[in-house]
């Protein structure tokens, strides 16, 4: 039998509704499921291996070609720009990138230059770039909510699921910037060299998410 394919699942979140799609794809995830410290697990009824890991290393070892496939968000592609294929749309983990200001705050009344602060500073640089506007973007690690609420900027570039934390921190959404979920990526070498197998991965796939529309 041939090597069996390698994917990387994006830990937490992502990862549980991978193995949800798994499932109804016939796929033996107990392995996965009952993971101990273990990172790699070996599916038993079908030639393929999972390996788990955070976002933007699921990227990394996909380009790298030491994991045929991912399933990460499209925040973290938009994020980390790609040179892989982006085959599927998977459909869940949707949530959107916002701008987000403090309630009352009137963020395109004024020439001065604005301080955005994001978790995501490609994708806010991208978004405002677009826009021809010059900002100052600011990397945050985490709670991003806190910068305008500290005057540290004037609005944020955040993940928007239920809203919720903006409110609790009395911001207000005030644009779109970009529509976010799960996406299937394969290492473009891969593509040529298990086509077969990765094919018939990929079908599998389409079929489960055909039957969920
Ligand atoms: C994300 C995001 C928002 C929150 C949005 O943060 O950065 O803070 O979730 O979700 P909501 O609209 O449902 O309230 P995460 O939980 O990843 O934590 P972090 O900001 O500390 O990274």
């Amino acid at each position: 039998m041939s090597e069996p394919l390698r994917i990387a699942l994006t830990k937490g979140r992502l990862q549980d509704k991978s193995v949800e799609l798994f499932e109804a794809m016939g796929l033996d995830c107990s392995p996965i499921k009952d993971p101990g410290r273990r990172l790699v697990h070996t599916i038993p009824n079908y030639p393929l291996e999972a390996v788990l890991a955070k976002a933007p290393d699921v990227i990394t070892y996909v380009e790298h070609g030491v994991c045929d496939l991912g399933i990460v968000g499209k925040d973290t592609i938009l994020e980390q720009g790609k040179s892989f294929y982006e085959v599927l749309d998977l459909g869940f983990g949707k949530c959107r990138f916002a701008l987000a200001v403090k309630e009352g705050t009137d963020f395109y009344g004024t020439y001065k230059t604005r301080r955005i602060a994001s978790k995501y500073p490609n994708v806010a640089r991208a978004f405002f770039a677009k826009k021809g506007m010059d900002v100052d973007i600011i990397k945050i690690e985490g709670s991003v909510e806190l910068a305008p609420i500290l005057d540290l900027a004037d609005a944020i570039v955040d993940i928007v699921e239920t809203g919720s934390t903006l409110k609790a921190n009395g911001l207000v959404p005030i644009e779109d910037v970009a529509q976010v979920s799960a996406r299937l990526i394969v290492n473009t070498a891969s593509m040529k060299l298990h086509k077969e197998a990765i094919d018939d991965f990929i079908s599998r796939c389409e079929r489960e998410l055909e039957r969920r529309a």
